[in-house]
């Protein structure tokens, strides 16, 4: 089986972050969000993947990922050129896909569980299409299964409906046939101009296929929003120190729920609250109160600050008497003091930002 990571888009939900890079590349608990489903392919025995890339300076991503080898996998990239549809990026997956069954991850997407079973279940099956579901508060931001109470099966793919009949979503993670393609092939753009995976499973159905579902147990997370991003660091990093952690970094130190990376000093003076990761090469100084929820990247300098429920990325410096919450920071960004202020702040801050506050 083969793998195929969607990796384009222009994830204008998470701007100013994803003005410098491409959202998948956005780290959560210090890992890029779409090496989570690389990883899950790995670990289900798939290592022959395709990532597809977009226009978001997709340099950033072969630069990441490269040929693969550094992650245990075979990478083959594959180049949308806008934003058509996650039914478009499938389709220029044609050729790389062959006869073989696949499976379709996108790379903002995070499943708790893995893939490992589902994989199975749908590798040993002849069945020609099998979709996740999870159960949702707010059906009408993502693609709707309905299910038949009596038959079980399912009776329905809407996407986005704006009066739902059911609350399970289906998730980022398809487990396809080529039979896909046939059905692609006819496809016309929805009236968001995309050609939309729902309706290319719901033509399936309507053609006699047999799809299948499971229900997801454990959480997934979809993380399209700066909300999302926070809940899903948090989410991940609650795994530290449980049994089935998410792989966060074999080299680092970890004391009950807190992950230290190597080289990274931490005053005496400090206070640290699990959940949290803190990377390689930080200094985190007198007075910083970190925690709880709160990622850190590497070659990052803290003083005096306190900061929970947040993600700092790489080389940043807050040295302002500050309280950060529900902040997302991005590389190399600048917080110095101004005023005295003990205020608190929640900031959403692209790649290099200075403040003074
Ligand atoms: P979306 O979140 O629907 O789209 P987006 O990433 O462009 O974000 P926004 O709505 O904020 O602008 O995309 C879901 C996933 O599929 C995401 O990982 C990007 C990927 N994708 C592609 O690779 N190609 C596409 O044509 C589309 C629409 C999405």
């Amino acid at each position: 089986m083969k793998g195929i990571i969607l990796h384009g888009g222009h994830g204008t939900r998470l701007r100013p972050l994803t003005h410098t890079g491409p959202k998948q590349l956005l780290p959560i608990a210090n890992k890029p969000m779409s090496q989570y489903a690389l990883e899950d392919f790995r670990e289900a025995g798939i290592t022959d993947i395709g990532i597809i890339i977009g226009d978001v300076y997709p340099e950033k991503v072969k630069e990441y990922y490269g040929n693969g080898e550094n992650f245990g996998v075979k990478i083959t990239y594959i180049y949308q050129d806008k934003p058509k549809g996650i039914s478009h990026a499938i389709k220029l997956c044609k050729d790389f896909v062959g006869k073989e069954k696949f499976i379709v991850y996108l790379g903002d997407n995070i499943l708790r569980k893995g893939l490992i079973d589902y994989k199975k279940n749908f590798e040993s099956s002849s069945i020609d299409a099998m979709i996740l579901l999870c159960k949702v508060d707010d059906p009408s931001r993502f693609g709707i299964a309905e299910i038949n109470s009596n038959s079980n099966a399912i009776e329905k793919i809407i996407e986005k409906p704006k009066e739902p009949k059911s609350d399970l979503a289906v998730i980022g993670v398809y487990f396809l046939t080529p039979k896909i393609f046939d059905v692609i092939d006819v496809l016309k753009p929805s009236a968001r101009g995309e050609l939309e995976i729902t309706e290319a499973l719901q033509l399936l159905m309507n053609n006699g296929n047999s799809i299948k579902y499971e229900t997801v147990t454990g959480w997934w997370k979809d993380t399209g929003t700066p909300e999302d991003i926070l809940h899903a660091n948090q989410l991940v990093l609650d795994s530290i120190g449980k049994e089935n952690q998410f792989v966060i970094d074999k080299d680092a130190i970890i004391k009950n729920n807190i992950v230290i990376g190597n080289n990274s000093e931490i005053s005496t003076d400090s206070h640290l609250e699990g959940p949290l990761i803190i990377g390689n090469n930080c200094k985190v100084g007198s007075g910083v109160r970190l925690g709880p929820n709160v990622s850190v990247g590497n070659n990052t300098v803290l003083e005096n600050c306190h900061i929970d429920n947040s993600i700092l990325m790489e080389n940043c410096e807050i040295s302002s008497n500050v309280h950060l919450s529900s902040s997302i920071i991005a590389n190399g960004s600048k917080i110095e003091a101004n005023n005295e202020t003990h205020d608190t702040y929640q900031l959403l801050l692209g790649e290099r930002s200075q403040l003074k506050i």
